[in-house]
């Protein structure tokens, strides 16, 4: 399956202060859920503030592929009617995600819960990111794959489980993905389904679920880990869904402040449940100042207004356990270690050699191509801070809106203009980044 644009290069460059108030959209983490867990549950579930990007769009389309009704109302909000717990019906054809993990993989739960076949692809970053994490627990539990491409990869066909069988997963990775996959295929099963992680990794699907009437325990495991029970065959009833604005896109205008000379923004209503809060924690620690005024919050989850401005950073040591709490974050981090003196250290960084890209080799080619000292030792990365960036390089994004959102936050504070070879991506979880920073005084074309 293909990316439809063709590719847009866009190019960013130093210039004015940034300054204003803005709202980021809706968070993709529960944005994805809020649809996956409302085709589950009995009744209607309103969901306002969904994020409407590229990712999220397709597992809309995919939830109604399988029986749910999904339908955007006048007013914005989105609802879904459910078709109830263990009842997703068979897709007609090959269910889409485009260039979403996190859409593919809870889906893949969802359907290995129901007596259903259906086939997952995506676009070629997705088919070349593994899958075999998520098969493991869904095959114990009695999915089966009928057939993949060579590694585990997509196109990918799953046979659900006629009769779902509960177990107890320890996982190897510290993965909101697996947990939320073997969770969501456990709603169907009788009995409890456990899950061990090593880290904790963020606990949205578990608010979530409680907020659908479902019982989910969540203990501590070892040091930094978790353990998570859920009781089968609840009845999971639709409710209404506030999705706070996306901590991990509010990163983007955040650290543009931070480094672009006498910024200060404003950003609303950011989520800021702990398990996707470690930038913000960094941050500090490099010397930024973060207020945080906080707003109350929906779905079980925090929120705050978050005011910053330019300041002096200073290089820091980011210990591994703190990784699953930041880790679509390290992209924009390192972008900020280059502005900051000294060295800055991220111990523990070998997930993200499985995300959109391989996003550990990618971070040091965006810098180095910008004139950035920066160092892979196993799973670590090292930047020099030396307070100024070169710039002037193009940098590849490799279908991967991270990347791409990191290098233009770089160009607004380098030297020479950053370009980048592709901002198509960027739509997939944030359509209005370009504008947006645009309105705060960026100066992107
Ligand atoms: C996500 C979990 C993370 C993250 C992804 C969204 C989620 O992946 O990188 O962008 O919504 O569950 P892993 O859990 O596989 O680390």
């Amino acid at each position: 399956m293909t990316h439809s644009a063709a590719p847009r290069p866009l190019q960013s460059r130093r210039g004015a202060a940034l300054n204003g108030t803005a709202r980021v959209p809706g968070d993709k983490s529960i944005s994805h859920r809020a649809l996956i867990l409302g085709a589950l549950a009995v009744g209607r579930t309103r969901i306002s503030g969904l994020l409407e990007g590229e990712d999220v769009l397709n597992t809309a389309k995919a939830m109604r592929a399988l029986g749910a009704t999904v339908t955007r109302l006048e007013d914005g909000a989105w609802a879904v009617d459910g078709v109830g717990v263990g009842g997703l019906a068979a897709p007609a054809e090959p269910l889409d995600f485009g260039n979403s993990g996190t859409g593919c993989r809870l889906v893949m739960g969802a359907v290995a819960g129901c007596p259903i076949t259906a086939t997952f692809d995506g676009d070629a970053s997705l088919r070349k990111r593994p899958m075999r994490r998520i098969l493991e627990p869904l095959e114990l539990m009695g999915a089966r794959a009928l057939q993949m491409a060579e590694g585990g990869r997509l196109p990918l066909t799953l046979q659900g489980a006629r009769e779902p069988l509960p177990i107890t997963y320890q996982s190897p990775v510290a993965s909101a993905q697996i947990k939320s996959a073997v969770l969501l295929a456990g709603l169907a099963a009788p009995g409890i389904t456990t899950v061990i992680e090593p880290e904790a990794s963020r606990d949205h699907t578990e608010r979530m679920l409680r907020q659908f009437g479902a019982e989910v325990v969540s203990t501590p495991s070892g040091t930094h880990g978790r353990r998570i029970a859920l009781t089968g065959q609840p009845e999971l009833a639709g409710a209404p869904v506030v999705v706070p604005a996306d901590p991990s896109s509010a990163a983007f205008p955040l650290v543009a402040a931070l480094i672009v000379p006498g910024s200060e923004v404003l950003l609303t209503e950011v989520m800021t449940n702990p398990l996707r809060t470690g930038l913000f924690a960094t941050l500090r620690e490099m010397g930024a100042v973060i207020e945080e005024t906080p707003r109350g919050g929906d779905a079980g989850e925090p929120m705050a207004d978050l005011r910053v401005r330019a300041t002096g950073l200073r290089g820091v040591t980011v210990p591994p356990e703190r990784a699953p709490a930041m880790i679509d974050e390290y992209l924009v981090l390192a972008v900020a270690a280059a502005f900051a003196e000294g060295r800055t250290v991220m111990r523990g960084l070998h997930e993200l050699r499985v995300k959109e890209s391989d996003r550990l080799a990618a971070t040091a080619d965006m810098l180095r191509l910008n004139g950035v000292a920066v160092e892979i030792e196993g799973d670590d990365l090292i930047v020099e801070g030396r307070g100024a960036v070169a710039g002037g390089g193009v940098v590849k994004t490799h279908m991967d809106h991270r990347i791409a959102m990191s290098a233009l936050v770089m160009g607004l504070a380098a030297q020479k203009p950053v370009g980048i070879d592709d901002s198509s991506f960027i739509a997939t979880s944030f359509p209005d980044f370009v504008p947006m920073m645009q309105r705060l005084g960026a100066d992107l074309s």
